[in-house]
């Protein structure tokens, strides 16, 4: 049997288990080959963190590192912490953006998680249906949980907050906490107007419901904020000039010198931890449900305080033991101690650290009721939007940014392939240049079974090719230069192709590898390898204190950029050829037709669609596949691990 007959097989299969309600996973999922060796610390405040989600509830079904769904991470939290998201849930993957609008699906699904606060990212303000329906359920499912401290939403002719402006609450245990939640400024982004408005800093602070914020008796101050840590409150960007959520931090270490700050970032899609004094840091988590961060406090508790939680911890669980004061000034022992881990986003890691479990395969002691049901519903709405649909077997997996251009690694190099193979004229016999930008690219694609919603995750915008028939060759091969004015960006350099081999090469020396191998007994897989204030998992023996990763892998690096037009050209094109046809998605069709050449020659009139059988920037990589990909396979569609 070839792999289509057992993907439809598994399928049929599942298809009745959805009419059971539950399930414990995506049926398409596959386990993590590599696992957590040590446990989490415990302080007497914990978090775990999610953050840029951009609607990847189905985890990563090709990925072993982060194949979780979102429903495993509801049994995951069947313990007591503090659990946050900043934002981001729209935009990225076929489940948040094939409905009208985005997140109307999706965003019921993420609901499942009872957070404790949540806050809202640059992606979820750009669209009005979006942001309203936000408004709108986030309210009513989390009430004051969700904090918006420099967001507006106009509703019927007036400026509202679009959460609350904060969240004053005691924990079950006793200790006082002030969160407010800040979103970055980068709305000149969008040129369509919206009605969402993002408040500066300064606006921010005059306000009199932050003036009486900040008066209240605190324990803890816990900022979220969609926006990075590195930014530093002032800084020249492209669309702004500060980062209100740093700008917040500093604001209340001056004004309440005292008192502990948690930050809780994100926007970067990274890991990362940073230290801003002593007693206030912050955290960024990921992106793509590929992560949760955990995060861990002690001693924030004021002597004072009535708090009346165990400070004793069970045999065989630590307590943070590292800290922001640099030795250096510390002419005191510190008395506030800190700790973070970087959770892959899989089954074994969190029955690991939920349930104890230490093998590959997970249990079904793991999963709870709700989990199990959430995951259901993921699958059959993923069905029900027709993502789940086999579109063939990827051999090999395509890469954004870790493999430089032409390397059969880059997914340039496999879209090219797809521009000659698929987009062509139902008549004309000219040969083609056809012209994209690297904007209409977003993830990489995967080794294994490739979906619909792989493939929308790839390439989500929807444009027509149009074409300029019969153009002289030298000016069709000139439209590329005139995109990218010559200016295509490498951030490599041309020396760095020579590496572009060794991508899967560990960067453990022999001796951590050893070190390594007594610890877990397995081969770090490729995924992700951090670097924060706390230390460095690269080159590092993988139990080293220092390294935030929960699971040990080798770095995959990103580090080749595309230029942003590439273009397919018939290798038949010279300067003198005559009829060439021009081929670009509607994207850019006024910046062709402002090409020198091109200008004053052809307009508006001489554009016309050029493929009729309904392939677009979208769907040409799915009819690839389908003709590609799809009979050539025998047995199992194999992943990567
Ligand atoms: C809402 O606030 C924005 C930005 O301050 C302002 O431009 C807009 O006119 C306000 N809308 C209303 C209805 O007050
Ligand atoms: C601990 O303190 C909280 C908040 O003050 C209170 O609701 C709870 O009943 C106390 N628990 C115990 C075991 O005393
Ligand atoms: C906020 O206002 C103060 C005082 O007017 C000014 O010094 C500061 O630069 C402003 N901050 C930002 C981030 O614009
Ligand atoms: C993953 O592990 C489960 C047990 O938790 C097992 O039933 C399943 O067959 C495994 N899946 C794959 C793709 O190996
Ligand atoms: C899914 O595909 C079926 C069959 O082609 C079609 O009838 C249906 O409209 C599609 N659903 C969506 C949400 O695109
Ligand atoms: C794969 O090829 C077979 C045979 O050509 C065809 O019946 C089937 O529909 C194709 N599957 C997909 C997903 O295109
Ligand atoms: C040029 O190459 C294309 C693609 O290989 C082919 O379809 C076309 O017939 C060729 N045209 C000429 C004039 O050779
Ligand atoms: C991490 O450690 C490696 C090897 O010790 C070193 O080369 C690298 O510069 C470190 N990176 C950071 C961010 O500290
Ligand atoms: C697209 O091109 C721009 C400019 O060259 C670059 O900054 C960006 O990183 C590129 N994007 C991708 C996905 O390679
Ligand atoms: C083709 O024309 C371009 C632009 O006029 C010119 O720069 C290039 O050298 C020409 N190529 C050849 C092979 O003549
Ligand atoms: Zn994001």
């Amino acid at each position: 049997m070839g792999f289509l007959s057992n993907v439809l097989a598994a399928a049929r299969a599942v298809t009745c288990v959805t009419a059971e309600i539950d399930i414990d996973a995506q049926p398409d999922g596959h386990n993590a080959t590599n696992g957590p060796w040590r446990g989490l610390a415990w302080g007497e405040v914990n978090f775990l963190h999610t953050t840029d989600t951009h609607g990847w509830l189905e985890g990563h079904v090709n990925e072993v590192n982060y194949g979780a769904d979102w429903g495993d991470y509801v049994s995951f939290l069947n313990v007591d912490l503090l659990v946050v998201d900043t934002g981001d849930l729209v935009n990225g993957n076929g489940l948040s953006d094939n409905t009208v609008p985005f997140g109307s699906v999706s965003r019921g699904l993420f609901e499942n998680v009872e957070f404790d606060l949540v806050t809202a990212g640059n992606n979820d303000l750009y669209k009005r249906d979006v942001s309203r329906g936000m408004h709108a359920n986030f309210y009513r499912v989390y009430g004051d949980r969700f904090v918006t401290s420099n967001v507006d939403i106009e509703v019927s002719g007036n400026n509202v907050s679009l959460g609350e402006r904060y969240r004053y609450f005691t924990t079950k245990h006793g200790l006082r906490v002030m969160a407010f939640g800040f979103t970055l400024l980068d709305f000149r982004l969008d040129s369509v107007a919206t009605t969402t408005y993002v408040r500066g800093f300064n606006d921010t602070i005059n306000q009199a419901w932050f003036k009486d914020a900040l008066k209240m008796e605190v324990d803890l101050y816990v900022l979220l904020g969609h926006a990075g840590l590195r930014e530093a409150c002032t800084y020249t960007g492209k669309y702004a000039n500060e980062n209100p959520l740093m700008c917040i931090e500093a604001h209340l270490r001056q004004q309440r010198p005292s008192i502990p700050i948690q930050v809780l970032g994100g926007h970067t899609h990274q890991r990362d931890f940073k230290c801003f004094d002593s007693q206030s840091s912050g955290l960024e988590s990921g992106r793509y449900s590929d992560t949760v961060g955990w995060l861990a406090l002690r001693g924030v508790i004021p002597s004072n305080s009535k708090w009346n939680g165990t400070k004793t911890l069970p045999a065989g669980v630590s307590s943070p033991t590292k800290t922001c004061m640099p030795a250096s000034t510390a002419t005191t022992p510190p008395s506030y101690y800190i700790d973070r881990r970087y959770l892959d986003f899989n089954r074994r890691t969190f029955a690991y650290h939920a349930i104890g479990e230490r093998d590959e395969s997970v249990s079904s002691r793991f999963d709870t009721p709700l989990g199990r049901k959430v995951s259901a519903d993921i699958w059959k709405a993923r069905e029900d939007m027709n993502l789940t649909i086999v579109l063939g077997c990827a051999s090999r997996s395509y890469y954004l940014w870790v493999c430089p251009q032409d390397m059969p690694g880059n997914i340039y190099t496999l879209l090219k392939d797809a521009l000659k193979e698929v987009v062509k004229h139902e008549t004309s016999i000219n040969p083609r240049v056809i012209l994209m930008n690297n904007q209409s690219v977003r993830y990489d694609l995967y080794q294994g079974t490739f979906t619909v919603g792989d493939s929308l995750t790839i390439l989500p915008f929807n444009d027509d090719f149009l074409y300029i028939p019969d153009v002289q060759g030298k000016v069709a091969s000139s439209a590329l230069g005139c995109l990218s004015t010559g200016k295509a960006s490498m951030l490599g350099g041309p020396e760095d192709i020579t590496q572009a081999r060794f991508i899967d090469v560990g960067e453990w020396t022999q001796q951590s590898f050893h070190v390594r191998r007594s610890f877990l007994a397995e081969d770090p897989n490729p995924g992700h390898v951090t670097s924060d204030d706390f230390g460095n998992c690269t080159g590092k023996i993988p139990d080293s204190e220092d390294c935030g990763d929960d699971t040990v892998h080798r770095a995959l690096k990103e580090q080749y950029g595309n230029p942003t037009y590439f273009q397919y050209s018939d290798p038949n094109i010279t300067n003198q050829t005559d009829n060439v046809d021009l081929v670009f998605i509607s994207h850019f069709k006024d910046m062709i037709l402002n090409c020198k050449d091109i200008k004053g020659v052809y307009t508006d009139k001489d554009v016309k669609k050029y493929t009729t059988d309904g392939i677009t920037s979208r769907t040409f990589l799915q009819e690839y596949a389908k003709r590609k990909w799809n009979s050539t396979q025998s047995g199992a569609c194999e992943i990567g691990k």
